[in-house]
């Protein structure tokens, strides 16, 4: 998670989704310490309809404020999700994962009507890339599928150090008990072809790499929020 960003940018992004929320919508509820405002503005408007977390840790924070939790399998369809993100561009793709929930981040948004990304302004930028990408792998196998990862970065000109994720000297699992490599690959030119090149690989389960996914980006700075994508 990005804690270097400003606070108050990330309310005023959460604060400004809020106007796109009515009642009775189903919503996806993202991770993170921006979406972790959506939530708690959420849970003090008294949202009534199911909300469907895309991480335990936001699962924990949505009981705590009262919201009405359910699961993918009872609303497969959400009217709208509202998450974080690592990094954006222009063309509203994403880096996501920072927070090692982009598996059911991704499964979340795909199932949404509508997805929202709140972030500061700090996350812009012109070219994806210089978050380290995350991509989450099963444990079977996992060096060789990193070598994997390796050799289609390498042959999309992409180099870099490949780190696997720890917490606390040990490695970082995700919910759904996988683990996480992180990407420090630079700027990533083509990432439709990185995206492809990774589903393609049999043990990644997830990676970062968001495209066609957001609807708009509700970018917080200084003197306002921006709205890029869709703006009703
Ligand atoms: C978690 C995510 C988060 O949305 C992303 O890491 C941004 O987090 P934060 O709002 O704390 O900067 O993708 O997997």
């Amino acid at each position: 998670m990005n804690q270097s960003s400003p606070d108050h940018l990330k309310r005023a992004a959460a604060a400004a989704a809020m106007t796109f929320v009515r009642p009775g919508m189903k919503l996806g509820l993202g991770t993170g310490s921006t979406a972790a405002h959506f939530v708690d503005l959420l849970g003090a408007a008294g949202h009534d309809a199911p909300c469907v977390p895309t991480s335990e840790a936001t699962r924990v924070q949505a009981a705590r404020f009262g919201l009405k939790l359910a699961t993918l399998d009872d609303c497969p369809n959400l009217d709208l999700t509202v998450d974080g993100a690592d990094e954006f561009d222009d063309a509203l793709r994403l880096i996501k994962g920072g927070g090692g929930a982009l598996l059911r981040e991704k499964i979340v948004a795909a199932a949404s009507e509508r997805m929202i990304v709140i972030a500061d302004a700090g996350k812009r930028v012109k070219t994806l890339g210089a978050f380290p990408l995350p991509v989450e792998i099963d444990r079977f196998g996992a060096r060789a599928t990193r070598l994997h990862v390796e050799a289609a970065a390498r042959e999309l000109g992409l180099q870099g150090e490949i780190t696997p994720r720890e917490k606390v000297g040990a490695p970082f699992i995700t919910d759904g008990g996988h683990l996480i490599l992180d990407c420090a690959f630079g700027a990533i030119p083509e990432p439709e072809a990185l995206a492809s090149r990774l589903n393609a690989i049999p043990g990644v389960v997830e990676h970062g790499l968001f495209i066609g996914l957001a609807t708009t980006i509700l970018c917080a700075g200084e003197n306002g929020v921006d709205v890029l994508g869709k703006a009703a």
